[in-house]
C-alpha cells in the first residue's frame, strides 16, 4: 500500500468542440440520458479528491450549472482564450491554491472512464515514483489521438499529436487516453516553460512528457481497454460512446437480476434502477430518473422518464410515463396511455388510450378506455383526484380541477365538470332516443330519390 496522498482533479471543458458542429457545448451533449460532463464528474468524485476544478470558457454558465448540480463542491476556472490543453491546465492550476500532492487532469470529453481506472493511475504514478502517469490504449482507429513514443514500455518519452505526426509516427498504435496524473510541483514548473506547437500554435499539455524526459524524470503508462478512454470529438464518436455505455448499463441491469428479453433494443439512462425479476420486453427507452421495483413487467415500446414504478406493476405495451409519474404495486398501465405528474395507486388500472396528467388515481380504481383528464385550460394546470375503487367509464372527460369520490361511477362519455361524491353515479350526456323502424325509413327515402 502506498501512503495516502492529496489529490486534486482538473477537468478540461473549455474547448470549442468545433467538430461537434453544435451550438451546445460539447461536454453538455447527453450520454445515457445525462450530460457528458456529469459522467466525468461522478467518476472523479468517487476518488474523494481534496479539490476539483473545472476549466470552462467564458460564457459557459450552462456548463457550470450542470457541473454544480452534479458535484456541488466543484470550483471553476475560466480560460479566456482557447489556446490549447496546456494553457487550459495552466488556468486550472491557478485555482489550485496552496495545493501539494498529485493533480489528475481529466478531459471532459472522455465520459466512459470508471473510478477504479483513475485511482489505478494515481497508484501507478506513486509506485513508479514518476513525474507523470498516463492512460494508454490501442484503439482500432487511432486517428486524432496523441501517439505514445516508447522505447521501453511502459515508459513514455514523448507524445506526438496526430496533427503533427509524421507518416511513420502515425503507424504507432499506442495512444494517450486523455488522463494524466502529475506531481503538482512538476506540473507548475513544466507549464511555465511550455512553448506553443510550431505546427498549430497551440499549447499542448502532452509536451510535458518530453520535458520530464529531458529532466531525467519518468512518465509511466497504464494500459487500459480502448473503449474506456475513448474521446468524444464528433457526433459519430458520441454515438459510438453511447453504444458502449448502453452495453455496460444493460450488463449491469442483468447482473442485478432484471431480464432484458432483447438487451440491444433496450436503452437505459445511467441512473436507471431495475429491481430483481423485472422483465423488460424489446424496444423500451428509459430516460433519466427511473426507478423500477421488483417483478415489474414492462412490455414493448414504452418510453419512461422520471418515474417510479412499484413492485408487481405492469406497463405497456406502448405506454408513455412522463416526469412525476408514480405507479403503485400491482397497478396496470396499458397500451397508448400517457401519464404525467400523477400517482396511480396500488392495483389501479389505466389500460387503454388515456391521458392522465396532474392526477391521483386511488387504490383499485378503474380508468376506462379513452378517459382524458383535461388538466389544462389554456392558462394553468389543474388537478384531478379519483378516489379508491372508483370506476370511470370509457371516453369520459374529467375537466380539472375536479374530484371523483371513493367508489363513485362516472358513466361512459360523460364530461365531468363538478365533483362527484363518494359512492355516487354521475352521468353527463344527452338522453338516448330510439325510433323503431327509423333506419329502414331513411334508407327507403334515399333509394326513391336516387
Ligand atoms: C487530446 C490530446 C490527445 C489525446 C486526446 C484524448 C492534446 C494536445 N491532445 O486531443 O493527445 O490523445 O485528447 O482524448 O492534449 N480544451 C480546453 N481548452 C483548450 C483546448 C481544449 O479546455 O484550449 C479541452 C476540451 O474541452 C476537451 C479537452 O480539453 O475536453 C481535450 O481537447 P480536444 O480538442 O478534444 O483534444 P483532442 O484533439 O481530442
Ligand atoms: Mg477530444
Amino acid at each position: 500500500m502506498t501512503e495516502k496522498q492529496n489529490t486534486a482533479i482538473l477537468i478540461l471543458a473549455a474547448g470549442k468542440g468545433t467538430r461537434m458542429k453544435s451550438a451546445l457545448p460539447k461536454v453538455l451533449h447527453p450520454l445515457a440520458g445525462l450530460p457528458m460532463i456529469t459522467h466525468v464528474l461522478s467518476a472523479t468524485a468517487a476518488l474523494k479528491p481534496e479539490q476539483t476544478v473545472l476549466v470552462a470558457a467564458p460564457g459557459m454558465e450552462d456548463v457550470q450549472a450542470v457541473a454544480r448540480a452534479a458535484s456541488p463542491s466543484v470550483r471553476f476556472a475560466v480560460q479566456q482564450k482557447q489556446l490549447g490543453t496546456g494553457n487550459a491546465v495552466a488556468e486550472g492550476c491557478k485555482a489550485l491554491e496552496k495545493f501539494s500532492g498529485d493533480v489528475l487532469v481529466v478531459y471532459g470529453d472522455t465520459p466512459l472512464l470508471v473510478p477504479e481506472t483513475l485511482s489505478g493511475l494515481l497508484q501507478t504514478k506513486r509506485e513508479h515514483k514518476a513525474a507523470i502517469a498516463l492512460l494508454g490504449m490501442e484503439p482500432e482507429d487511432p486517428t486524432g489521438y496523441g501517439r505514445l513514443i516508447m522505447q521501453k514500455p511502459p515508459f513514455v518519452e514523448r507524445i506526438v499529436e496526430c496533427k503533427d505526426a509524421s507518416t511513420q509516427q502515425k503507424q504507432v498504435r499506442w495512444v494517450w487516453g486523455g488522463v494524466m496524473a502529475f506531481d503538482v510541483a512538476f506540473l507548475r514548473e513544466g507549464l511555465s516553460a511550455l512553448k506553443p506547437s510550431s505546427a498549430t500554435g497551440e499549447y499542448y499539455l502532452t509536451a510535458l512528457v518530453e520535458m520530464a524526459a529531458a529532466k531525467g524524470q519518468k512518465t509511466v503508462m497504464l494500459p487500459i481497454e480502448a473503449e474506456e478512454a475513448m474521446g468524444v470529438n464528433s457526433r459519430a464518436q458520441l454515438a459510438e460512446a453511447e453504444s458502449a455505455f448502453q452495453q455496460r448499463l444493460r450488463q449491469r441491469a442483468m447482473d442485478n437480476g432484471a431480464t432484458l428479453v432483447s438487451p440491444e433494443t433496450v436503452f437505459l439512462a445511467a441512473d436507471t434502477v431495475l429491481g430483481e425479476d423485472t422483465v423488460v420486453h424489446p424496444y423500451v427507452v428509459f430516460g433519466p430518473g427511473v426507478h423500477v421495483g421488483k417483478n415489474v413487467e414492462i412490455r414493448s415500446f414504452c418510453h419512461i422518464e422520471q418515474a417510479k414504478i412499484a413492485d408487481g406493476a405492469r406497463i405497456g405495451p406502448y405506454a408513455r410515463l412522463r416526469p412525476g409519474t408514480q405507479v403503485g404495486e400491482e397497478a396496470h398501465i396499458g397500451n397508448f396511455v400517457e401519464i404525467k405528474q400523477s400517482h396511480i395507486e396500488r392495483g389501479a388500472k389505466v389500460n387503454h388510450l388515456s391521458y392522465v396528467g396532474d392526477a391521483a388515481v386511488g387504490e383499485g380504481a378503474n380508468v376506462g378506455a379513452g378517459v382524458i383528464t383535461c388538466n389544462y385550460d389554456g392558462f394553468a394546470k389543474h388537478r384531478t383526484d379519483i378516489g379508491a375503487g372508483a370506476f370511470i367509464g370509457s371516453n369520459a372527460s374529467l375537466v380539472a380541477p375536479v374530484a371523483i369520490g371513493d367508489g363513485a361511477i362516472v358513466g361512459a362519455g360523460s364530461v365531468v365538470t363538478e365533483d362527484v361524491p363518494a359512492g355516487a353515479l354521475a352521468v353527463e350526456r344527452g338522453a338516448q332516443q330510439v325510433k323503431p323502424g327509423g333506419a329502414t325509413r331513411i334508407k327507403e327515402k334515399k333509394r326513391k330519390k336516387s
